[in-house]
């Protein structure tokens, strides 16, 4: 039965025009059948579907929507943010389930702030984030104890971007440190530098220097750890002398922008306003006029006055979003080839309908769900980073 398919009308499916449709009724008697029943759904028929299931829901589900999603799952989220405005909507959200469009680690990270009677639900569990797999616990507790051996651990503070596992969010809860997000990387620095002598920043290396330097930290005081390698790859005597260890972590789609692509736009749109996230690798970040988290993108442009124009080197639905925004304002990629987050783009407004209806039904799909020993430790990292609001 869940599986049902009826021949009922003509419909289209990925464009093309076929008969064959599931219909609504079938569907929902059928909820808890596999997501696959779900890609047959009639492209025209889903946004009434998810609609319809969001208004069964009432005041049940709060949809949190990352700027990186596709425009066709955004526009059902309640709240849209940056990781730091989701975790604050997550920690505040009304509603027995809270559905979080977005990645892996942003779930994981409501999971922790959410209120005891409340569930997280990732529509997609392949949506996670390679740099956020660029750190595994066994190898930060690994680095950690190579740390000690040289310095003392009570100067040395852990620092981890939302971006990264519960376990390394608890390992630095428990450590004494505190999440950041790209919005406060600066603020949660300063107040680590005020507890400690030396921040170990996981996972994202090129965050880690771009905020270190803007605080003023020399380059010549921050060294990489690779995990690959004894002593993360660095002399007893450089580590001594560090004050910011940076884990050699790095975003993928950011990574695609150079400080070549700079030079292009600039030579090719004179007095253009060059704007990249922090993710981006440091040679970026200065030739940039302005970094920013995806919400200080968004203010930055939405501040700017008409005529402006912008090139944004961050993820590529962030930036066609901003273009139809602003219509009186030119927005370009920096890349002119597509910066897709391909873990980003996996909710689909298949995987949200899958979701709602089967919530509406009273099954939980894809619940996220931390442990109670990592939520513990977890959840002060992230609580101290909520604190410097
Ligand atoms: P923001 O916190 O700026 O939204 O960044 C999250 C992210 O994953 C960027 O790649
Ligand atoms: Fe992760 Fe990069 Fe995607 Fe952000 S853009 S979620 S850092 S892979």
């Amino acid at each position: 039965m869940g599986n049902f398919i009826s021949i009922a009308d003509t419909s289209t499916f990925l464009g093309v025009e076929q008969p064959a449709t599931l219909r609504a009724p079938e569907i929902e008697a059928g909820v808890g059948c596999d997501f696959d029943s779900y890609l047959l759904v009639p492209d025209n028929t889903l946004d009434d579907r998810i609609a319809a299931a969001k208004e069964r829901l009432r005041d049940d589900v709060v949809i949190l929507g990352h700027h990186y999603q596709r425009d066709e799952v955004v526009k059902f989220a309640d709240f849209r943010g940056d990781s730091l405005k989701l975790s604050f909507q997550a920690s505040e959200a009304e509603g027995r389930y809270i559905v979080f469009c977005g990645v892996h680690f942003m779930a994981e990270s409501a999971d922790i702030l959410r209120r005891e009677h409340q569930m997280v639900v990732l529509p997609d569990l392949n949506a996670g984030c390679s740099l956020a797999d660029m750190a595994d616990i066994g190898q930060v507790e690994a680095c950690w104890s190579e740390l000690s051996s040289l310095v003392d651990p009570r100067k040395l503070v852990p620092v981890t971007y939302m971006n990264s596992t519960a376990a390394i969010k608890s390992f630095t809860g428990q450590q004494g440190g505190s999440v950041c997000t790209s919005s406060n990387a600066a603020a949660v620095m300063k107040w680590a530098f005020e507890r400690g002598e030396k921040i170990l920043f996981l996972p994202d290396e090129h965050l880690g220097r771009n905020t270190g330097y803007r605080m003023g930290i020399p380059l010549n005081q921050m060294i990489v750890w690779d995990p690959r390698q004894e002593f993360g790859g660095n002399l007893p005597e450089a580590i001594r002398n560090a004050r910011l260890l940076l884990w050699k972590g790095y975003c993928s789609v950011h990574q695609r922008f150079t400080a070549q692509q700079v030079a292009r736009v600039r030579r090719e749109h004179p007095g253009i306003r060059v704007i990249v996230h922090p993710e981006c690798r440091f040679e970026v970040a200065q030739a940039a006029d302005e970094t920013g988290s995806t919400e200080g993108i968004i203010k930055a442009i939405s501040a700017s006055p008409a005529g402006s124009q912008w090139a944004v080197g961050t993820e590529i639905h962030l930036v066609n979003r901003l273009r139809k925004e602003f219509k009186d304002r030119q927005v370009i990629s920096l890349d002119p080839s597509v910066c897709v987050c391909t873990t980003m783009f996996r909710i689909t407004p298949q995987h949200l309908l899958w979701t709602l209806e089967n919530l509406a039904a009273g099954n939980v799909v894809n619940r996220i769900s931390v442990d109670e020993r990592t939520r513990h430790y977890a959840r002060v990292a992230l609580d101290r980073m909520l604190s410097l609001r």
